[in-house]
């Protein structure tokens, strides 16, 4: 007789041991466990996904609506009207001639295209030696193959380095570990100038793409560049011609207090790229936003941009994702994720007054983050046994908030943070409420931890 077989047990991913709470419900900022248990959303799915809340009406009734019409269409022959629709308000959304869109569904499958898209620039100008693309040690772009090569997260690049294309990286741009200026009382950029020195090394003729998020996002635990950082990324580009990719995969559609993170520098990439918050989670959308005079190479010589995937322009996920920025520009929710966000860090600020182990605090808007640390006055990080990261979101999980955690924040390998991205729709209280949890948690990691 067959063995009858636990529920669930043919599941290995994402833990191979591990059994994760199953959520039945969602609405608003709030996930509902199995068990009753109540959760604040502030993972945001996986860091900053759930930009508008849980269970709004308007976009399941848009989903539904667009399934009836029609579900899926081959991209390559036929358009549909959402994906249309959704184009066109991306191009409203974005600065200066970042007006071409492409709809992908997940944020590697965007920064591989944007890639892609900047080879191709370059090769249809006659420059067919630009291929290398310069990033940051301590960034992330995604877990697809090529992606881990342009990546810089050691600890989810290195079982696969011996399959990836290695792109050369510079040094991160954090102002509490800088490795060029932290004792210094002022920044210095020497962090921005370090991708001119590459650029040399690696020769510009080879470099076709410099990619960074404004905001680190799952690598560092929301660690903005410094002020002054993307003009000086912006000049280096234009003098070398390298095509400057902002990855705005987590921070993209608001979630910093601006609708892109990049604004807050007031420069325009050449490609951007955005995923979680364009559809909120209700449906898998990513976009790619390209400067007109990106693909007006090609254009010019005729040629398609090779690239595409089965669920590229999906007419769903556009149904979802125009429902999605709908409501958040009908709500302002950029406004309020400002607001919120500045209300919350001042919050973080005080816990880590509070507690020994936050040894900073950060972020834009409502894409934040804490460090953890053994000793704040060193900087000197938990060690990686300590699980640090791990135990604070177990704490804060069990007394109802959820929070995303990582960990390589301190070298790429050590070091423990934790995201905390609630839905821009939270409001002031339930800033209190999440402050008030994360409070009791912090202390009971620490009895945990500096027993
Ligand atoms: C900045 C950034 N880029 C790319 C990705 C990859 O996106 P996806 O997981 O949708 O492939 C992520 C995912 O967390 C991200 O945060």
């Amino acid at each position: 007789m067959m063995e009858k077989k636990m529920r669930g047990s043919s599941v290995f991913f994402p833990a191979v041991r591990e059994q994760l709470p199953v959520i039945v419900r969602a609405e608003g900022i709030y996930l509902y466990q199995a068990d009753g248990q109540r959760l604040i959303d502030a993972a945001g799915g996986v860091g900053a996904v759930t930009s508008i809340g849980h269970g709004v009406e308007e976009v399941i009734q848009a989903i539904a609506k667009q399934a009836r019409k029609v579900a899926f269409i081959p991209f390559f022959q036929y358009m549909s009207e959402p994906a249309l629709e959704l184009c066109d308000l991306v191009a409203t959304l974005t600065p200066g001639t970042l007006k071409k869109v492409m709809l992908l569904s997940g944020g590697s499958e965007a920064t591989e295209n944007a890639v892609r898209l900047a080879r191709q620039y370059h090769l249809e100008r006659g420059n067919p030696s630009k291929f290398k693309v310069i990033s940051r040690w301590q960034g992330f772009h995604g877990m697809t193959l090529g992606a881990t090569g342009f990546g810089g997260h050691t600890g989810r690049r290195r079982k696969f380095m011996p399959m990836v294309h290695d792109h050369p990286h510079i040094p991160p741009a954090s102002r509490y570990r800088c490795q060029f200026c932290q004792k210094e009382l002022e920044c210095n950029l020497t962090c921005a100038r370090m991708l001119e020195q590459t650029i040399k090394w690696e020769g510009p003729e080879n470099v076709a793409a410099f990619i960074a998020e404004p905001v680190v996002g799952a690598a560092m635990g929301a660690v903005p560049a410094p002020e002054g950082y993307f003009q000086v990324v912006r000049e280096i580009c234009d003098i070398y011609d390298v095509v400057f990719i902002a990855d705005e995969v987590m921070s993209g559609f608001g979630r910093t207090g601006e609708m892109f993170a990049i604004n807050h520098w007031g420069v325009v990439p050449d490609i951007l790229v955005a995923a979680k918050g364009v559809s909120g989670g209700y449906a898998p959308l990513a976009v790619l936003i390209a400067k007109e005079e990106i693909i007006t190479p090609l254009e010019r010589s005729n040629a398609n941009f090779v690239a595409g995937h089965t669920y590229s322009m999906n007419p769903l996920a556009a149904a979802a994702g125009l429902a999605v920025l709908r409501y958040l520009l009908d709500h302002d929710l950029v406004s309020n994720a400002k607001a919120m966000g500045d209300y919350l860090l001042a919050g973080l600020s005080k816990l880590r007054e509070m507690h020994a182990i936050v040894g900073d605090v950060r972020g834009k808007g409502l894409l934040t983050g804490i460090e953890l640390v053994k000793e704040k006055g060193s900087k000197e990080p938990f060690p990686p046994e300590a699980k640090a990261a791990m135990t604070l979101t177990v704490e804060a999980r069990e007394r109802g908030l959820a929070i995303y955690p990582g960990t390589g924040s301190a070298d790429g390998l050590v070091g423990d943070h934790a995201l905390i991205t609630p839905p821009m729709t939270i409001r002031r209280e339930q800033v209190d409420e999440l402050l008030g949890i994360l409070d009791e948690a912090l202390a009971a990691t620490e009895r945990a931890l500096l027993r």
